[in-house]
């Protein structure tokens, strides 16, 4: 069964003793952050903050995500889950099936509505994060709710929000992300965009809203059929925008399109600040505040890997990516991984079965043609069916030893980038060159390197006989054989 909220979400964790409670009073002012980060630095579980200084009777909720088992928890799965099946399974679940959310008459988060200047964020305990952060971060772990203008789409989108004042929120929409092609049309229209930026509800929301779904699909009805049940949704207070039921907080309000305001520096997913200080962007300004009593602030530290943005993005563009080479009718796919170290996006590691010649060749040229891939992916690793991609030992072996630099790298010069990568000039970092490393043995050879074997029989007997070798009395019955030869 699906979770119907963060709440339960997090009774599993605690369930699974993957979550701490922290009772000591923490500030919001780096100390929360900093907790949390070298938390997660030790891969320690997910903490709920429950005693915030200045915010009596709410939590901030981190480090959900920063574990491949609670990525696991959060799809209903096993702890042990191996990455590769969590995404094959997200792959499955979403392949043929949407589920669209269902209206119903009211929900948790209207519990508490704030209007005028109660609505004011300074009345949530937003972290902020590191030194040299511009300001407190309200929106990490959280989705922005827009409306397509013309088609009437909804849109999930997770996009960082910093605080400017009580009643305005700078918001990083990057170019082209789907929220930004909706103020686009609202633009065109001279109408703002009504949104509503959202914390909390079912965490598979949040695993959707930070995926890159084509621009016509409603993340509501792939969450829906990642969880296999429909979203209950309540219509927004200021519009006619649908939000989670039973979310923690929503904040509504406007966006107007070509209206900006500094918003960061913020300590990224890359490990680096995007520029040396604030930038000019779109804002979003607050009419209301609906929250459930005892409000959850479900927050990510981001900065460097591996946080919970690493670790779903490692998960959901894995299977976008898979879902897409699915798509494309690529015979052949046996397994794709982006590393979370990777963010699952910068670098991706694609196990091929080659059944025929420029086979591997297409896989790598697919996967930078395909929705996901084209977007900021830019190193592609091949690998036969034999080399497991998530295990690196085995990807650094085919690296080393099948892997020749003439014949197995293309390099191609343009592709979309993410304007975060730093391995680009600030000015530049709209386009990124782009990489395959294919360390697949050609299929046309004729003579294939001849591997190593050991004999299958003897090899299961001495399995079998493993105790004779190894177990306990295997060295006392090795002295006693050797005093019998004497
Ligand atoms: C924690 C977190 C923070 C993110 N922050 C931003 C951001 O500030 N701006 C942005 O454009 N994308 C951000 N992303 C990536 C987007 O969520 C992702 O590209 C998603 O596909 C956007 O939704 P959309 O496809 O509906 O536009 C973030 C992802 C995560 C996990």
């Amino acid at each position: 069964m699906a979770y119907r909220d963060l709440r339960e979400f997090i009774e599993r964790l605690d369930a699974e003793g993957q979550l701490r409670r922290i009772t000591r009073e923490v500030d919001w002012n780096l100390e929360l952050g900093h907790v949390a980060k070298i938390n997660e630095q030790r891969q320690g579980p997910a903490l709920l903050f429950e005693n915030v200084k200045g915010y009596p009777g709410q939590s901030v909720f981190t480090s959900a995500f920063t574990s491949k088992e609670r990525v696991a928890l959060g799809l209903e799965m096993p702890t042990e889950t191996r990455f590769l099946e969590i995404a094959r399974s997200w792959v499955g679940r979403i392949a043929d099936k949407r589920i669209p959310p269902v209206v119903v008459p009211t929900g948790p988060v209207k519990e508490n509505i704030l209007t005028g200047s109660e609505a004011d964020l300074y009345k949530l305990p937003a972290p902020w994060f590191y030194p040299n952060d511009g300001g407190r971060y309200i929106g990490t772990a959280c989705y922005l709710i827009s409306r397509n203008l013309e088609t009437g789409r909804l849109n999930l989108g997770t996009y960082r929000v910093m605080i400017i004042d009580g009643q305005t929120a700078g918001i990083q929409l990057i170019k082209a992300k789907d929220s930004e092609i909706d103020l686009r049309g609202y633009g065109a229209a001279g109408k703002p965009m009504p949104v509503a930026l959202v914390i909390g509800g079912d965490p598979v929301l949040f695993l959707c809203s930070s995926t890159l779904f084509p621009l016509t699909e409603s993340e509501y009805d792939i969450a829906g059929a990642l969880s296999n049940r429909p979203v209950d949704v309540v219509r927004a207070e200021t519009s006619d925008l649908l939000v989670p039921a039973a979310a923690e907080i929503v904040i509504e309000g406007e966006i107007e399109f070509g209206k900006t305001l500094p918003e960061g520096p913020f300590g990224e997913y890359p490990g680096y600040y995007t520029g040396a200080g604030a930038v000019e962007r779109e804002f979003l300004k607050v009419k209301t505040i609906t929250h459930r009593n005892r409000p959850i602030l479900w927050s990510t530290t981001v900065g460097k890997p591996v946080t919970d943005t690493h670790m779903i993005m490692g998960i959901n563009r894995t299977a976008s990516l898979w879902n897409d080479l699915q798509n494309m009718k690529i015979p052949g796919i046996v397994g794709v991984y982006g590393p979370p170290a990777a963010a699952g996006r910068m670098l991706a590691i694609i196990q091929v079965k080659q059944m025929y010649h420029g086979h591997s060749t297409q896989v790598g040229l697919a996967a930078f043609a395909s929705v996901t891939g084209n977007y900021g992916l830019k190193t592609v690793i091949l690998v036969d069916e034999d080399i497991d991609p998530e295990n690196l030992d085995e990807v650094m072996y085919a690296l080393a030893f099948r892997y020749q630099p003439e014949r197995g790298t293309q390099i191609l010069r343009r592709g979309r980038s993410t304007p975060l990568d730093p391995s680009l000039p600030i000015e530049t970092r709209y386009m990124t060159s782009r990489v395959i490393l294919d360390t697949c043995i050609p299929y046309e050879w004729e003579q294939k390197p001849m591997p190593i074997a050991m004999d299958d029989a003897l090899t299961q007997r001495i399995k079998d006989n493993w105790d004779l070798y190894f177990g306990e009395g295997a060295a006392a019955r090795e002295a006693a054989a050797a005093l019998a030869q004497r």
